[in-house]
């Protein structure tokens, strides 16, 4: 058992030290001549789909929709072409959309370090079975999340299977087959799949030197056969005859049939049909995403895609009794966000509701419906608690994980964090999310706090200084405020809240000074900036001086002057800038030796994402996600996105210390469609604040281009403790466990330090609360290489609902407490689906005779009347919708001859529309299409029905009871009297 447990280490280990394992389309980034990665595969399919999807509600609702849809799009393109209000100059943030491909490709790219060995998640060694299951099961999980509203597990998880359905089209013999549309059955797993070359048929030949342009045997093309190439990095071996992937990786290569057939890339042993099998990979992701797009409807489809440009409305609110005033004040300020917002723009994309107290926290309530959101903070009410601090940062935990990336949660207390243990994992989350965190801290000021104890009377509790500064600590990593302010001040600080749910809000500049020292300084203001807004925290005697381009100034004794005014309240002190016309450099000088923080904001559509990335070491290089901190000392990678203009240059991307002492600067590589690969060698040990510098020339009023500043909100903090953990499974079922192996080390100079010896605390937390086991440290032995494995387990609960996601944080920390590292692991909670049949549609009548000249056709209608059943065995049918044409549709359900539940469609139109598409979703999101057509006849030709073309079952042509058809009556004699074609098209 030991003996299998330590080989499974080394095995991981070895993976893990085996970087450079890519055997498929480069990951992220192709540095020589111009292959095509996953992500810019990714990229196409996402945008020309969602694009897609836009032209078709602009057209159903009478709107233009002037985008050519082809592959110069960018997510900025799209995202005006898509808004309904915005033009070119309307100010627009395209950061969520910009994070949420982000997040696709990068699961993406992970695959071939998480799975790096796993044939079927390549379609490797002829796994077409294998691939599939990996493609279809991550389908299923898709849907379940986005029936949950759960966007970003949704995402994380189309992202990693899209990578294999890619590599099916670079790994198998497809386009050598001649085929020039994607193979469907890969994401129909009620199909056969069909021609594939058996275990004992020889499939190639040797190349030719190194010339590998024919070395698939004739016979296997000449019969239509479907191979793939053996890929292994151990052995040679392989079936006999069998094709290889190829390349110095692939050992099985070089043994006959020497070479390979893989198109990952321009110089591979097929390169030159590298552009050919990419472009397929585009279309197979296009018509992957068209099958979930039908399966969970064009509005939640456009919102798995990100294409959404306002941010979630977070609250996590303190229920203990003295909260009730506070509670108050939550509901005012968000229900005058909903009501003023609600139709527009800027309308939240979904609200997030946390309530805790004591002992409880929770349930967190997820909704993009205002109304439930409105309901559920209503039924909000301030009771119990004694004088014990309260469950914030839990609460906290999980409005992190269930928010999407970027946002800012408000967290409303009057109370110390009874679980302060919480705080590296919700500094874990907030670095990994990049989400910001304000906190509206009533009545610390006072350092008093009143609580209705059991007597009903109140009694007071001091807050510590330490109480407060561990949410000024949560604050400050994530780019938000402590806000400390009396009850009764409170609803002067919550604009707050109303500003930062504006559209576009970016941050030009922002610095923590702790401890506090006199300081001035200052930043650039763009032409594009409107809304200018500055936060000032600090002690009651801190002052300050605003000094403008063109040099004039205004003391904070001036609450209103020449350049802005300025309202006080608590510890927060809010600018609104008089005008937007005064570009350049800015000044804020600040006095104060208590500690203070400056944010300066503005609404502008320019913007910018940054990622950590990790290079692998080896031949072919390439980068992935890293989650965790960067190794002090080591180089940093960052892909940095601008966002908001396709016309930006950036020219200068720096790591500046939070005190101010250092600043490093990246050397920039483009790697296409305003994306930078952004180098820092030797990032020394400290809390970085990410600044972005650049030009934009979009600006036609101007002979020079505008120069502009962006700061992360997020701080990037670096750590000398390597921490790395590896899921073989991102998926889990209900009521299983799983295991995860880490490895602990200490780096120097962002090198694992082989010789070094140690222990660590290690901490193993999940926001769901499920059961999980770890050690509670982990020791780097003498002679271990410097390293120190450890399993963590986790165990779901066999009563939850597919489609839950579950965050899980592993912190390692030195014996000294001074330094962390952890690694986030995101998981889909995921049952096995067995209903794998798409629902099927059965034609039953078409009527009314359309009249040849289409000038009449507005007097008449025409009538389609069709069965559709998901069978005895199915989940049954969950909804069935017009796809394509502008007619009326009824359904009602009757038992099938078999006891199946029948749904019949009556769908009515007029004469001058003579389509109709209707779709049918089953509960477990599988989708059947059908397709009626009306077309006059002007000669006599023959009624015909074309047959259905399906592999799956056809339905029981079931009798329908034409009494209880939901009214609608009818007659079979209809079909025979037609004089129209009706064409039934299987999808
Ligand atoms: C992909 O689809 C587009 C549009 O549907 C088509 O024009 C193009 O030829 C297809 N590409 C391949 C390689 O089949
Ligand atoms: C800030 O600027 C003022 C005026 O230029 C100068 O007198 C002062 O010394 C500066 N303060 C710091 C801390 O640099």
């Amino acid at each position: 058992m030991m003996a299998a447990t330590e080989s499974l280490m080394f095995l991981v280990v070895t993976i893990l030290s085996l970087s450079g394992l890519i055997h498929s389309f480069k990951p992220l980034f192709s540095f020589s001549g111009n292959s095509m990665t996953h992500r810019v595969i990714t990229q196409r399919a996402v945008l020309r789909k969602t694009a897609e999807v836009c032209r078709d509600i602009a057209a159903s609702e009478g709107r233009d929709f002037r985008l050519s849809i082809d592959d110069s799009l960018s997510a900025d393109k799209v995202q005006r072409a898509c808004s309904t209000i915005g033009t070119s100059t309307s100010v627009l943030s395209t950061v969520m959309f910009h994070t949420s491909i982000a997040n696709m490709y990068f699961s993406n790219a992970i695959v071939d370090v998480v799975f790096a060995l796993s044939e079927r998640h390549h379609f490797d060694d002829e796994t077409f079975e294998g691939g599939r299951d990996v493609i279809t099961s991550g389908v299923s999980a898709v849907k379940a999340s986005v029936k949950l509203d759960n966007f970003v597990a949704g995402r994380w998880t189309l992202g990693r299977l899209c990578h294999t359905l890619q590599d099916f089209y670079s790994h198998s013999n497809w386009v050598e087959l001649g085929k020039t549309a994607p193979y469907s059955s890969l994401i129909r797993p009620d199909e056969p799949l069909v021609n594939l070359a058996g275990p004992n048929t020889p499939t190639c030949r040797n190349c030719i030197g190194g010339n590998c342009a024919d070395n698939l045997l004739p016979d296997l093309l000449q019969q239509g056969l479907l191979t793939s190439g053996y890929f292994n990095i151990f052995s040679s071996a392989k079936p006999e005859g069998k094709c290889s992937h190829g390349g110095f990786l692939d050992w099985t290569s070089r043994r006959d049939p020497v070479g390979g057939i893989n198109k990952d890339d321009l110089g591979s042993s097929h390169g030159s049909l590298h552009h050919k099998a990419a472009d397929l990979a585009v279309n197979a992701t296009m018509e992957l995403l068209e099958d979930i797009r039908v399966s969970v409807g064009d509005k939640n489809f456009l919102r798995l895609m990100g294409l959404s440009q306002s941010s979630v409305l977070c609250f996590v609110i303190d229920t203990t009794g003295s909260m009730s005033d506070d509670i108050a004040e939550a509901k005012r300020v968000s229900f005058d966000i909903i009501d003023r917002k609600r139709g527009t723009q800027e309308e939240p994309s979904a609200y997030i509701l946390v309530p805790f107290n004591d002992p409880g926290f929770g349930p967190l309530i997820l909704t993009t419906d205002a109304d439930v959101f409105k309901d559920n903070i209503n039924k909000l009410t301030a009771s119990g608690g004694g004088d014990i601090p309260e469950l914030c940062l839990s609460g906290l935990q999980l409005a992190l994980t269930a928010a999407p990336p970027s946002s800012e949660i408000f967290v409303f207390t009057d109370a110390p964090a009874k679980d302060a243990h919480l705080k590296s994992t919700i500094t874990a989350l907030i670095e990994s999310r990049k989400t910001v965190v304000t906190f509206m801290l009533t009545d610390v000021l006072a350092g008093r706090r009143r609580r209705r104890n059991f007597q009903g009377g109140y009694s007071s509790r001091r807050i510590s200084q330490s109480d407060t500064q561990l949410y000024r600590d949560l604050a400050r990593a994530s780019g938000g405020q402590a806000i400390e302010v009396t009850k009764s001040d409170l609803s002067l600080v919550t604009s707050i809240i109303e500003d930062s749910s504006a559209n576009a809000v970016v941050t030009v500049f922002q610095v923590v000074r702790n401890p506090g020292k006199p300081d001035n300084f200052t930043f650039t203001v763009d032409g594009s900036l409107r809304n200018m807004t500055a936060y000032i925290t600090g002690a009651s005697s801190l002052t300050f001086t605003l000094t403008s381009s063109t040099g004039v100034s205004q003391s904070s004794s001036q609450s209103s002057g020449p350049l802005a005014s300025f309202t006080t309240a608590g510890n927060l002190r809010r600018l609104s800038w008089n005008t937007d016309n005064q570009t350049g450099s800015w000044e804020i000088s600040v006095d104060s030796n208590n500690p203070y923080s400056v944010k300066v904001t503005g609404q502008s559509s320019v913007n910018f994402i940054f990622n950590l990335v990790e290079a692998h070491k080896g031949a072919h290089g390439d980068f992935s996600l890293k989650e965790g901190r960067a190794l002090s000392g080591g180089n940093a990678s960052l892909l940095v996105s601008v966002t908001g203009s396709d016309t930006v240059k950036v020219t200068e991307v720096t790591l500046f210390d939070t005190s101010g002492s250092t600043e490093v600067n990246g050397t920039l590589q483009s790697v296409g469609s305003g994306n930078f690969l952004v180098t820092f060698s030797a990032v020394p040990a400290g809390d970085f604040m990410v600044c972005l510098r650049g030009e934009d020339s979009s600006s036609t009023s101007r002979s020079t281009p505008s120069i502009f500043q962006r700061q992360a909100s997020t701080l990037i903090k670096t750590s000398s403790i390597s921490l790395t953990a590896q899921v073989n499974n991102t998926s889990i079922e209900p009521g299983s466990t799983i295991s995860i192996p880490f490895t602990v080390a200490t780096a120097i100079n962002g090198v694992v330090n082989d010789t070094a010896t140690g222990t660590f605390t290690v901490r193993a937390n999940n926001d769901r609360s499920y059961t999980s086991t770890s050690p509670n440290s982990v020791t780097v032995a003498q002679g271990s290489g410097g390293k120190a494995n450890g399993t963590v387990t986790l165990t779901v609960p066999a009563n939850v609902t597919s489609g839950t996601d579950v965050t899980l944080t592993i912190e390692a920390e030195n014996a000294a407490a001074t330094d962390i590292n952890y690694a986030v692991i995101r998981m889909s909670v995921a049952a096995k689906v067995s209903d794998v049949t798409r629902p099927v549609c059965r034609e039953v009548s078409t009527s009314r005779n359309c009249p040849s000249s289409s000038s009449l056709c507005a007097s008449s209608q025409w009538k389609f009347i069709a069965n559709l059943t998901d069978g005895i065995n199915g989940t049954g049918i969950d909804s069935v919708a017009i796809r394509q044409g502008n007619g009326t549709l009824n359904t009602s359900t009757v038992a099938g001859a078999g006891g199946e539940n029948i749904t019949v469609a009556t769908y009515i139109a007029s004469c001058c529309s003579q389509n109709v598409e209707l779709s049918a979703v089953d509960k477990v999101g599988n989708v059947g299409t059908c397709v009626g057509q009306a077309r006059a006849l002007t000669t006599a030709v023959p009624v015909t029905t074309a047959a259905p073309v399906t592999t799956a079952a056809p339905v029981t042509a079931a009798a329908v009871n034409t009494t209880s058809s939901g009214g609608h009556t009818v007659s079979t004699s209809h079909c025979l009297l037609i004089a129209v074609v009706v064409s039934l098209l299987w999808k």
